[in-house]
């Protein structure tokens, strides 16, 4: 299983200082150093969500990242035009469809795929004719997984969030439902992957879902680079990630 680290909260610390200042020689932290950090310490894929609003990551950030980044560049988008044809310029090696909100402070549930068939084809289909994977964001539910075959997506991102956030016999539900999710999307065929919320302690419910190929952690890994440094909470995830996959 590799773990892919989203830096946009790198990305929220800069802009809370230089938004609009970028080209400052005082502008840190450098989203592109810590992407660099964080592949030496072990993550395998670097994710970054270019939002409408800008609030984070920047036009000039994933750009940059494109060409610096030597495991996999994961861009989170949403399904609107201008940031589509952003995509297309810069061509990730993989896209992950996310739905959008301005007034949301992170991104809320899933993309609504059965929803918005016929608004997703199109990106999904131009997406993949210029050579990019493409994941959907989705509940972990059959009807989504099914439209996610449908659109003939290679990947499907489970949202961990309302299990990172559950307790008591609700946190038991919503990882059944991710275990059922995840076995109904492996046997269509899709690759599966996860995210939203994950951290060290919740990791181990987690790692009891089959099949997930990539886990997508941010907050948590940013969190914890501010008292042990970025390389630090990156090299602990990874290892925590394959200890608890041992089940020691
Ligand atoms: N995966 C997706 C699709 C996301 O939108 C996010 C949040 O930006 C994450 C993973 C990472 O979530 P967190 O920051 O809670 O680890």
């Amino acid at each position: 299983m590799r773990l892919g680290v989203n830096i946009d909260h790198l990305a929220t610390l800069r802009q809370a200082r230089y938004a609009g200042m970028l080209d400052s020689p005082n502008c840190e932290p450098d989203v592109i150093v810590a992407a660099g950090v964080c592949e030496r310490a072990g993550a395998e894929g670097i994710t970054v969500h270019l939002r409408a609003d800008r609030r984070h990551i920047q036009d000039r950030d994933v750009h940059r990242l494109r060409e610096t980044v030597m495991t996999k560049l994961n861009l989170e988008l949403g399904n609107t035009p201008e940031i589509v044809q952003l995509a297309l310029k810069i061509l990730p090696d993989d896209a992950c469809l996310v739905p959008e909100n301005r007034r949301e402070v992170t991104t809320e549930g899933g993309l609504d795929a059965s929803g918005q068939m016929k608004m997703l084809a199109p990106t999904v289909q131009r997406l993949q004719s210029a050579g990019v994977r493409v994941s959907l964001f989705i509940e972990p539910a059959p009807g989504q997984i099914e439209a996610a075959k449908k659109l003939g997506v290679e990947m499907v991102e489970l949202h961990t969030g309302t299990f990172a956030n559950a307790r008591g016999d609700e946190r038991e539900q919503e990882l059944a439902r991710l275990r059922g999710a995840a076995n109904f999307a492996h046997d269509l065929g899709l690759i599966v992957n996860a995210g939203h919320g994950i951290n060290l302690t919740n990791l181990a419910g987690i790692l009891t879902v089959p099949h997930l190929a990539e886990l997508n952690i941010g907050h948590s890994i940013v969190s914890r680079a501010v008292f042990i440094g970025l390389e630090n909470a990156v090299r602990e995830m990874v290892a925590a990630m394959g200890r608890d996959r041992e089940g020691k």
